[in-house]
């Protein structure tokens, strides 16, 4: 009978703290019940302990998501575990995830103590979490580079002490799939108690081996796997939850194991993670990336013809990809419209669903085909018109070789008046921007722009994705429009009421006066290498 593997995802975690990954509050909330629709059994939350803003995302994910185990990271120390413990009690199933680096070379060089010292800490701390929480995870940090003896006794420590999870890490990327299993079967044999724990494997990816580990440690007898949406995480990242579950999967006749994880959200999963963080999926990308079911050769697209398991191993819907289907027109009426968004997974209120369907109405006068993929765009890029403070009401930009751009623009704040501004820029998204942080009187930087096609056509939908800064933190913002100018605006006006909600609601509104100054002194939009502060 096949066993099931469970899936601990630490996106949220390992995979926040990788540059360019870094998420807010509600971003973070966002992706939780996105991996709780995936199916994940476990969902890392954060390290509590490491900022406020980690402490109060772990904390309202505990209270976000209601089927899996909510953990949150803790050093083996016990201010750590107490703050884990605080973030995580809400949760309906709390875990505390203890670690320690046990290889000689952590141990002198990074904590400067000796093995003995280690066990100390580990007992002592490991039985401080379990006073506090029956759900214990403890890891040994570097434990591919730990000296298996050693290894034995810290792990029997750790159950003794009442870790129910014993998690053995290839930290450093070191390893191959041959001593991953050598490890795991070592640590089977030797440990007394090793029945009382289930084994689990956390393996980055710095020689490329994370998902080859990952699966050799779950043959060696390893019944829990810590992965990440897309594989990211510390340096080359973390094995990819989708190429670990969809190798499960589609080799079960090779390793008879099951995963509790719904294949079909894992591309909504991997797309919710790409438009939040704007890192985009690489195209060839194992499962999720744009090439991932792509034949453009004569010969495959023959095979496929024929039969389509001549060169596919599994199919797109198996994992929720989306095909580029005509799906509605010009004619199409609300009822279709709503049809489609059900049969896309969307749950949309009424409101936002008649918001939408303007929004496809107006796509569709300048538009003939919309597709599948150009719907998700267009959904994903909408927010919560409540927030917008700004709205777009009419642009005008004109732009040549031999002149300099101007964009006069017009925005509605909150519904009512409208404000007119020009300014002119070297480029016309340059201008076009500028005018927008004229026209709201707060100076913020642009720190990054993306504009990618959404489908092949010629008139495709172009997206936009843009991060502005400013003193209080990054922001980011997506557009979606068949005009890359007005995409560009959208995506601006999306992060700026981003960014005024959060000044407006840490500081109290701020006075027009006070922002009006600092915009005269400040007025260039630039590339800075500010930290990302409030993420
Ligand atoms: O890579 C690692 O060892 C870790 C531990 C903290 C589990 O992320
Ligand atoms: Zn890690």
């Amino acid at each position: 009978m096949a066993e099931r593997i469970y899936i601990f995802d630490t996106t949220l975690r390992d995979g926040e703290q990788a540059p360019g990954y870094s998420m807010n509050l509600e971003e973070k909330i966002r992706m939780a019940r996105q991996l709780e629709a995936l199916g994940v059994d476990i969902i890392e939350a954060g390290f509590a302990i490491s900022s406020p803003g980690d402490f109060e995302s772990v904390e309202a994910i505990a209270s976000a998501v209601e089927r899996p185990i909510v953990a949150s990271l803790a050093r083996a120390l016990k201010k750590d575990i107490d703050a884990a413990w605080n973030a995580v009690k809400k949760a309906r199933h709390p875990r505390i995830h203890v670690f320690l680096a046990t290889s000689d070379i952590h141990l002198q060089y990074k904590l400067k103590m000796t093995r003995e010292e280690a066990l100390k800490r580990i007992r002592e701390n490991v039985s401080y979490a379990k006073s506090l929480c029956d759900d214990i995870e403890f890891s040994l940090e570097d434990a591919s580079r730990t000296d298996l003896e050693y290894m034995c006794t810290v792990v029997q420590t750790a159950i003794d002490a009442g870790a129910t999870t014993i998690n053995l890490p290839d930290t450093v990327g070191y390893s191959t799939p041959v001593e991953i299993a050598n490890m795991v079967r070592y640590v089977k044999e030797h440990v007394k108690d090793i029945d009382k724990a289930v084994i689990s494997m956390h393996n980055h990816n710095d020689l490329g081996l994370a998902v080859a580990n990952t699966l050799a440690g779950i043959e060696a007898g390893a019944r829990q796997v810590e992965c990440t949406v897309c594989g990211i995480g510390e340096r080359a990242g973390n094995a990819a939850l989708e190429e670990v579950v969809m190798a499960l999967k589609t080799r079960s006749d090779k390793f008879g194991y099951y995963t509790n994880i719904v294949t079909e959200e894992i591309a909504r999963s991997a797309r919710l993670l790409s438009s939040t963080t704007g890192v985009k999926i690489n195209p060839s990308k194992a499962i999720v990336g744009d090439n991932a079911f792509a034949h453009e050769s004569g010969i495959h697209q023959h095979g496929m013809m024929a039969n389509s398991q001549t060169y596919e191993i599994m199919t797109p819907e198996s994992v929720g990809v989306v095909k580029t289907n005509l799906v509605l027109g010009k004619h199409s009426g609300q009822h279709a419209f709503s049809k489609k968004m059900q049969e896309l997974g969307y749950v949309l209120s009424k409101d936002r669903e008649d918001a939408l369907f303007a929004e496809f109405k107006k796509t569709c006068d300048r538009k003939k085909n919309i597709t599948d993929r150009d719907l998700i765009a267009l959904v994903e890029a909408q927010e919560n018109p409540e927030s917008q403070t700004w709205v777009l009401d009419s642009f005008v930009v004109n732009s040549g070789n031999r002149m300099t751009s101007t964009a006069c623009i017009s925005l509605k704040k909150n519904g009512e008046k409208i404000y007119q501004d020009v300014a002119s820029g070297t480029g016309p998204v340059y201008a076009s921007l500028r005018c927008v942080e004229k026209l709201i009187k707060h100076p913020f930087s642009l720190e990054d722009y993306q504009l990618s096609a959404v489908t092949e056509d010629r008139d495709a939908l172009g997206e936009v994705f843009v991060k502005i800064s400013d003193q209080s933190g990054v922001y980011r913002g997506r557009g979606v429009s068949t005009d890359i100018i007005e995409a560009s605006i959208l995506a601006c006006l999306n992060a700026v009421n981003k960014m005024l909600n959060e000044n407006s609601a840490a500081m109290g509104t701020r006075t027009q006066s006070a922002s009006a100054m600092s915009f005269e002194n400040d007025m260039l939009i630039g590339h800075t290498d500010k930290k990302e502060g409030n993420e």
